[in-house]
């Protein structure tokens, strides 16, 4: 799978270990940043992340900052994202199976890596249930009131 990743300084750590994660496992990753840890604004790279999501560019995406707090709430501004912050297994697995969760949000000061390898295998490997869960979708998801 080709996906776009992201993060600020406060979970740069993360992002490289995640990032060769997914390499490893066959998948493709865009890395937009932040390639460091000197201080950057979250909401640069979030929307930058979320935007090529909801233009379709990538089917899918992770973003990591300190808490997953911020970069949760700069993505799901964004038509067609749908950002879920998961910092445990069960949401992980759930964000999948009854939200479809296109980004998966983490905090690189909440989890270790060990733990968020786990949430990524889980979020990459569950499948969306559709049915009642996607007619739920449909009342927000790309309705009028998304346009912004
Ligand atoms: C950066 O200090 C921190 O505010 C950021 O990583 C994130 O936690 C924001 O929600």
């Amino acid at each position: 799978m080709k996906l776009v990743i992201g993060c600020d300084h406060a979970a740069f750590g993360l992002k490289e270990t995640i990032k060769r994660h997914l390499v490893e496992q066959g998948h493709e990753v865009e890395d937009m940043g932040a390639f460091s840890e000197a201080s950057v604004d979250y909401p640069d790279i979030g929307r930058q992340v979320a935007s090529a999501v909801s233009q379709g560019r990538f089917g899918r995406g992770i973003l990591l900052c300190g808490t997953g707090l911020g970069m949760s709430m700069v993505a799901n501004r964004f038509p067609h994202v749908r950002a879920a912050l998961c910092n445990d297994l069960f949401s992980a697995g759930m964000s999948r199976r009854h939200n479809d969760a296109n980004i998966l949000v983490m905090g690189g000061r909440v989890i270790g890596d060990v733990l968020a390898k786990e949430i990524v295998k889980t979020w990459m490997e569950t499948a969306f249930e559709g049915g009642r869960h996607q007619r739920r979708l449909d009342q927000f998801d790309g309705a009028p009131d998304d346009k912004r």
